[in-house]
């Protein structure tokens, strides 16, 4: 990518999105694009071929999608299959039209099998069945890096893949309806924090182990691998480090000022005990994320606060 190089980052205003603007903006690039889905609807094919007909990109970094927590996987399984195939068909199907020079597609880490060995390695896609709650998303995600992989075949298209763990950082979606974990502490001991409430209910026993990663070293890593990788291989984002709920917790209430007590309710699902990506072939390329988990929360923290404000 050079200074003056079209950067089009579809999903622009989100956590993720929001952050890879931010680092294309820190390195100097000077021409990028980005649209809110009121101005460019990614699920009208029609709009996103004349948008590309129009910007002309030279390189796409897809950040748009439909996300969300196991609650809203779980009630709108329809939505999250539906929008996240048709997004990434016309974003994918309209970059090989226009001819961007280089795109990469973000999925997830819940494209891997439940019960696949930890950590999860890239060759463990579909050894076996997914995870029930989230299947509808991962399909999405699985056929989106398939695609990807189908152009690079087909057409030679260099369309890459990245699969980041859980994402945490500024501009994250803190409705308790709809967000991850982390976030959602967040919310949920603030609240506590403002309204003097005694406790805060967590769900589950606080056992299973989780991986997280801040938003910003994943934009570092996006740029990175737009610029140093050019492979079929879809490839695993995660900080390489985990920890129990239990401890994070703990970790969100001591950041927050939360003086009550975590009460733990136990008839709520785990989910699945242990999920850590195998981040070792990116690390062999050289990356290694920067922000440590508590400085991120602090950050995350700030973020939410000053939104709180506004
Ligand atoms: N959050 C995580 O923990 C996490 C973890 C792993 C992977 N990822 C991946 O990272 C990517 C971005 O996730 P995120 O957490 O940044 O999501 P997000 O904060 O919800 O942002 C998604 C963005 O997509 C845009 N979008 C969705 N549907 C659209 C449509 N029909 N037309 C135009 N724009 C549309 C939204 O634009 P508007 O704001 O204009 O509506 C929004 O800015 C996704 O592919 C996700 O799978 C996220």
């Amino acid at each position: 990518m050079k200074e003056d190089s079209r950067i089009y980052v579809a999903g622009h205003h989100g956590l993720v999105g929001s952050a890879i603007w931010r680092e294309l903006q820190r390195q100097g690039f000077k021409n990028l694009i980005g649209r809110r889905r009121r101005e460019v609807d990614l699920l009208d094919i029609a709009a996103v071929q004349k948008f590309f007909a129009e910007i002309k990109p030279d390189f796409v970094f897809m950040a748009a999608a439909k996300v969300g927590g196991i609650h809203a996987n779980n009630t709108q399984p329809a939505a999250f299959l539906f929008e996240n195939l048709q997004v990434q068909n016309n974003l994918i199907h309209a970059a090989y039209q226009a001819e961007v020079r280089k795109l990469l597609f973000l999925g997830s880490s819940c494209i891997y099998p439940k019960l696949a060995p930890q950590p999860l390695k890239e060759e463990y896609l579909l050894t076996s069945e997914l995870e029930p709650t989230n299947q509808w998303y991962a399909v999405a995600k699985i056929a989106g890096l398939k695609l990807c992989q189908a152009y690079r075949r087909q057409y030679g298209c260099d369309f890459i893949s990245a699969m980041p763990t859980n994402m945490y950082g500024p501009n994250d979606n803190y409705d308790l309806e709809s967000s991850h974990v982390l976030p959602a502490l967040i919310r949920k001991f603030h609240d506590a924090k403002t309204s003097f409430a005694a406790t805060v209910t967590c769900w589950g026993t606080g056992a299973p182990l989780r991986e997280f990663l801040y938003a910003d070293d994943l934009a570092n890593a996006c740029v990175f691998l737009m610029q140093h990788y050019s492979e079929e291989q879809f490839i695993n984002v995660g900080s390489g480090s985990e920890i129990t709920i239990r401890e994070l917790s703990e970790l969100v209430k001591r950041i927050i000022g939360f003086k009550g007590e975590i009460v733990w309710d136990e008839s709520k699902p785990d989910g699945t005990p242990r999920k850590l990506m195998d981040s070792s072939r990116l690390f062999a390329l050289g990356w290694k994320p920067k922000v440590n988990l508590e400085t991120g929360i602090r950050m995350a923290y700030e973020d939410f606060l000053s939104k709180q404000l506004r």
